[in-house]
């Protein structure tokens, strides 16, 4: 063999092995790293309800070592997983009325972490009397709502509102709590989200069809950027109808996509609401979790997917437990992410115009980051009437067969027409507005005008 066949051109792996540094403004989570500390200014699911018992658990969540817990009055702590006595882990700790109880030395700690006796100590020590009521074990605030819990990681002083979203209180809407655990860095995950021409081959081509055929068709996109919620909307042409599924981030980490099942562009939907409500919350900077409600009923998925194995595909496009060839045949979304390593360098990405999602809502995190360095605390999610949050992640797919024009572009216009439409009823109430909506979308599609309703 001739060395000259080897063209100089090609065959460039020797230049190409750098090792790339990480984008550590965006995926360090630990205390005390500048995103760690943005992160920490929101609420974020921590664990399903299910999971935690008078039985102390360990958890880790952006990068703390913590232990959840029931009270046996049904009070709900998490702590710092180290006792301050000796460094203790709790989880060894016996939980009771007033709080839980370390093994090593019997301290007493309530759910919000006062020390509430120190039994071996003498009852009359000034040293464990003055402990006392100095200093506390680290504890967090709690939520329970809905099947999973929320914490809040942050500065007292800055503790927001728990935020209350329109997808809460969908008439009909039958929700499932689940967790997905993905081992790679969150931006990995949060990404996918941004990505709507990912489930064209993904979920469509390279996997065969994952949940339903027109997925494999590439639509048309359009990217929204409104306040700190990231919209991409993705417009398909399915024989006679016009697919619109939008897909949804609001930062820091909440998601919502169309449904993976209900919707396949070929029959008529108004206004279907999002497969999943979902947080992807840092573990470390290593690791991440999905914490969800799968929406299953007529606004969001088939019920029979109401279970572990339909909500795995829903979130990730196949079931989590398989064996590597199964993955490697059919890939999901674990797969996609989890194998650019546990942090993926984004110095060695080449960024195109599909990637538009992607770049600029880390953009967004990037500067909120430093501005937060600066002193700016970051906004949460924007209330609108009744307090509650609009979102905007959904499925439309209406009747409207292809005309005497360039169908690229008349179908990309009639998705941004419906976005435009939607953002504008977004003053009404939650109920309001869907009925509006819908109404709407129905008179669009019978009158074949899309700008006007
Ligand atoms: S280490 Fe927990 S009480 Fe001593
Ligand atoms: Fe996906």
């Amino acid at each position: 063999m001739n060395k000259s066949n080897f063209k100089k051109e090609g065959f460039r792996g020797y230049n190409q092995t750098a090792i790339l540094k990480i984008d550590e403004d965006i995926v360090q989570t630990n205390a005390n790293t500048p995103c760690g500390e943005y992160l920490r200014r929101y609420w974020h699911p921590v664990a399903l309800t299910s999971e935690v018992s008078e039985t102390p658990k360990e958890i880790r969540i952006l990068g703390e070592e913590l232990v959840i817990f029931k009270t046996s009055k049904n009070n709900i702590g998490l702590v710092h997983k180290a006792c301050p006595h000796r460094r203790a882990s709790l989880v060894y700790g016996k939980t009771e009325e007033r709080g839980i109880r370390c093994c090593y030395h019997g301290w007493l700690f309530s759910t919000d972490g006062e020390i509430l006796e120190t039994p071996g100590e003498d009852s009359n020590s000034k040293q464990a009397t003055k402990l006392r009521k100095t200093f506390k074990l680290g504890a967090y605030p709690v939520i329970e709502f809905n099947g999973l819990i929320f914490s809040y990681l942050g500065p007292m002083d800055k503790i927001p509102e728990f935020p209350h979203y329109d997808a809460f209180e969908i008439p009909g809407n039958i929700t499932r709590p689940y967790r997905i655990e993905y081992n790679c860095n969150w931006i990995q995950v949060l990404d996918a989200i941004m990505d709507p021409v990912h489930t064209s081959f993904l979920h469509g081509q390279s996997s065969g069809i994952q949940f339903s055929e027109g997925f494999a068709e590439v639509g048309e996109i359009e990217f929204f950027e409104r306040g700190i919620q990231y919209l991409g909307c993705n417009t398909r042409r399915i024989n006679d109808n016009v697919w619109v599924r939008v897909n949804e981030l609001i930062l820091p980490n909440f998601t919502q996509a169309g449904a993976a099942f209900a919707a396949d562009g070929t029959k008529t939907r108004y206004f279907g609401r999002s497969s999943f409500t979902r947080w992807v919350v840092p573990v470390d900077d290593h690791h991440c979790i999905a914490l969800a409600w799968g929406n299953f009923g007529e606004r969001g998925d088939p019920i029979k997917y109401n279970n572990k194995e339909g909500c795995e595909k829903i979130e990730a496009g196949e079931i989590m437990n398989r064996t590597f060839e199964e993955k490697q045949k059919n890939p999901g979304d674990a797969e996609a992410v989890e194998g650019m390593g546990s942090i993926s360098t984004h110095k060695g990405e080449h960024l195109m115009p599909t990637d538009k999602g992607v770049m600029i809502y880390r953009r967004r995190i990037r500067n909120l980051v430093k501005s937060l360095e600066k002193g700016n605390e970051p906004p949460q999610p924007k209330k609108i009437k009744g307090g509650i949050v609009k979102t905007n992640g959904q499925d439309t797919i209406l009747r409207v067969p292809k005309r005497n024009i360039d169908d690229r572009k008349f179908i990309k216009s009639i998705g941004s027409a419906i976005m435009k439409m939607q953002f504008d009823l977004e003053n009404m109430s939650v109920k309001e507005r869907d009925t509006h909506i819908i109404n709407n979308l129905s008179k669009m599609e019978k009158k074949g005008i899309f700008d006007k309703y």
